[in-house]
């Protein structure tokens, strides 16, 4: 029984695949989160030590007393704001009253079977013939009546569990949620290392690792989207820990907007993490009888270093986030005209480049910025999703047809959460934009931002774009969005709704997005942000890739990719060869491989050696595509700590592949070079195809192949494949 509930303890036990998770109802109904770690066979559930002790300064409940007990220092499932634990609080709720004292109880609970949907977002789902099972606790707030619903679904084909919250209003006055995290866990110490992925506009989600200290440490977004500075993940691993040793908690908010991540380490040197949205840009009325929704997030814990930790979100994001036809489905290798052309395209020139691409074995185009409105440089008319006659005089369906005709499929770039000033969209509806009274709407790039709050909005934008997508065969859109949010406001909200704006917004997106997912279910969505500037798992759930970064020189997507690693699946990052001069051809396949692999170039420009190369790493992107897309990720020499090189290893599940990439750094690796390698059987035989030369998995990872002077010229790159021998 994956969750089970001991009546005379109330102790419930969670059990995922390699985790549990065990709880206490404790006296006067206070949830106390009592273990979260390596799973325990046997059922210990009396020798938990409840960590619930007093100390001077403490306060007391007046039902529960001044015993052992105290808020402020017991390890709350759920900690309430202003009722004695004084620690970052989960939830605080601002009553009829004025007040904002909240002091939740538990009620009852339910243990289903399956996973319940969460209204209007993303969520992870249970795959066909797995099984998962559903906690539900019910805790109240005697003096409002409001009831909060604690979500836990255990997968028991995975060492994963996710947590989502819900608030109801029982009472009969509204009241107004202030914070509502997804996500809150006490540590029993604070001995942790605390790991985020920051970063910027061409340089995403590189790897920080910092000890937690005494006080609130953390990470948030405040931008509109999760964005490129901060993602919605973060880990807590014991700091002797690595990729293949230690305790590592992944933790990761399936959410696209204003997050917060707070890691507070208080008096008794425990740590309280709470995860969700930014409390700062979010107050949410909620009316009698009503329901709201937190996202949720997803669980992860390995005691088998980081590396482990990654491998299990990416299994489980390959499984039971990414869906539709594309989770499965072979995706086209593309070419997309952007860094080839900019805004300078027309039909002759794309179908000149799509043929050119078809011989290389290139199998999609993709038409990026610049076909619409009179868009030839970034200053207008993103609102305005019509063709532009003067670069496509047939319009847009004899050309996408003779796409078609060469053999391609065909791709197309929106931002649809945008509006240039200077637009047709504009001038008929200036209020469509996001705006605070009486102030001009910021830019960036050139654009405002449209209120996608509204529905009215959603509506407009919409029937365009599915004018568009409902008269051509489109195979693919790249759906961007390239500026972040200010003057973050709904003109047309009451003012006491005012802070609802920044999630409505985002569940406007979901909604759009939802849109083209149950409309056109064979269209290949890409999500994109100025590269990364959305990468997190909600927008997973809508596009089974996304733009890694704009970034596309290989050396620099090592550090990006590596850190996009630590949760991102292979299979979901966008990565293409392009022209950017740093590195060779080679080297820039092999990074891309590592992918969703395409080409960011004009291919007319190659010459024949450079076609027949090209040629190749098509043939590579066939040959290995199931190990990259569904394989298990070893990295084994990272950007972040190596001078001289870079290498990380692909196995397949049944451990009969092995793809290792090794990228060098500098003129010459001075050192002896010796690789081990990771994740082998090591009772089985493996060949190198190379050179025919068969080797015992136990002898490549403890003996190690020298690969001295393979690779001696700066950003080269090479790989090695092994093949299991019987
Ligand atoms: C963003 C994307 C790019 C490209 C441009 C087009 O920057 O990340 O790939 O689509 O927009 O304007």
């Amino acid at each position: 029984m994956a969750i089970r509930f001991n009546r005379e303890n109330k102790v419930f036990i969670l059990d995922t695949k390699t985790s549990s998770y065990v709880m206490k109802i404790y006296d006067g109904g206070y949830l106390l989160n009592l273990y979260y770690g390596r799973k325990i066979e046997g059922d210990n559930v009396e020798d938990f030590d409840i960590r619930a002790k007093n100390a001077s300064f403490s306060l007391a409940a007046a039902d529960v007393g001044e015993g052992d007990f105290a808020p402020d220092s017991a390890p709350i499932e759920y900690g309430c704001d202003g009722a004695g634990d004084f620690r970052v609080s989960a939830i605080k709720i601002r009553n009829c009253n004025g007040d904002s004292v909240t002091d939740l109880r538990y009620l009852s609970h339910e243990i289903i079977d399956g996973k319940p949907e969460i209204k209007d977002m993303p969520s992870t789902y249970v795959n066909g013939g797995e099984k998962a099972t559903t906690l539900l606790i019910n805790m109240q707030d005697a003096v409002t009546g409001v009831q909060v619903t604690l979500k836990y679904t255990v997968f028991e084909n995975h060492g994963v569990m996710t947590k989502s919250v819900s608030v109801k209003n029982c009472s009969k006055n509204a009241v107004y949620i202030e914070r509502a995290m997804s996500l809150c866990n006490d540590f029993p110490k604070m001995d942790w290392d605390m790991i985020t992925l920051y970063g910027r506009h061409y340089y995403e989600r590189h790897i920080e690792r910092r000890r937690l200290a005494h006080g609130l440490q953390g990470i948030e977004s405040n931008k509109g989207i999760s964005s490129h500075c901060h993602n919605p993940f973060v880990a807590l691993v014991s700091p002797n820990a690595d990729e293949e040793h230690g305790e590592a908690y992944g933790f990761n908010l399936v959410y696209s907007g204003n997050f917060s991540v707070a890691v507070e380490c208080d008096y008794n040197d425990s740590a309280r993490l709470v995860m969700g949205i930014n409390p700062n840009t979010f107050t949410w009325k909620l009316e009698a009888n009503e329901v709201f929704d937190a996202p949720e997030v997803v669980c992860v814990y390995s005691n088998e270093g980081i590396g482990e930790m990654s491998r299990i979100f990416h299994r489980f994001y390959n499984n039971n986030l990414i869906n539709g036809k594309y989770k499965t489905e072979k995706r086209p290798i593309l070419i997309n005209s952007w860094e080839a052309t900019y805004f300078d395209i027309n039909e002759e020139k794309l179908l000149d480049f799509a043929r050119s691409a078809k011989e290389l074995g290139v199998e999609m185009l993709v038409m990026d910025d610049g076909w619409f409105g009179g868009r030839n440089d970034d200053t207008t008319s993103l609102g305005d999703w019509v063709v532009n006659k003067e670069k496509f005089p047939n319009g847009l369906s004899p050309f996408i047809e003779q796409v078609h005709s060469i053999g391609l499929k065909f791709g197309i770039w929106f931002e649809p959460e945008m509006i240039s000033p200077k637009s047709e969209l504009y001038k008929a509806h200036p209020d469509y934009c996001v705006r605070a009274e009486g102030r001009e709407p910021m830019l960036g790039r050139n654009q405002y931002v449209l209120d996608v709050s509204r529905k009215e909005v959603r509506d407009a934008v919409w029937l365009q774009i599915d004018e568009i997508l409902k008269n051509n065969k489109i195979d693919y859109v790249k759906w961007d969005f390239n500026r972040y949010v200010t003057d973050a406001n709904s003109v047309v909200l009451p003012i006491d709704r005012k802070k609802e704006f920044a999630h409505r917004f985002i569940l406007g997106t979901y909604d759009l997005m939802n849109r083209l997912k149950t409309n056109y279910p064979d269209i290949l969505l890409e999500s994109c942000s100025g590269g990364g500037g959305r990468f997190d798992p909600a927008m997973l759930y809508y596009s089974p890739q996304i733009w890694t970064s704009d970034n596309t020189d290989a050396i620099g997507r090592l550090s990006i990719q590596f850190g996009t690693s630590l949760c991102y699946p292979a299979s979901c990052m966008g990565a293409h060869v392009s022209d950017y001069p740093r590195a060779y051809y080679g080297t820039k396949a092999d990074v891309a491989l590592w992918g969703s692999f395409g080409y960011e170039l004009d291919p007319r420009k190659l010459n024949e050696e450079q076609r027949k190369e090209f040629k190749n790493q098509i043939a590579e992107y066939h040959k290995y595509y199931n190990l990259i897309h569904f394989g298990d990720l070893y990295r084994t020499l990272s950007p972040f700590e190596e001078k001289y090189k870079v290498a990380w290893q692909i196995v397949s599940q049944d451990k009969k592949e092995c793809l290792l990439t090794v990228v060098c750094l500098q003129e010459r690796i001075p050192e002896n070079f010796i690789y081990k390698f990771k994740g082998l059987d090591q009772n089985a035989y493996y060949k190198n195809e190379e050179d025919g030369k068969v080797y015992s998995g136990d002898f490549l990872a403890s003996v190690g192949l020298n690969l001295s002077n393979k690779i001696n010229y700066v950003y080269g790159s090479r790989k090695w494949y092994f093949i299991k021998v019987d």
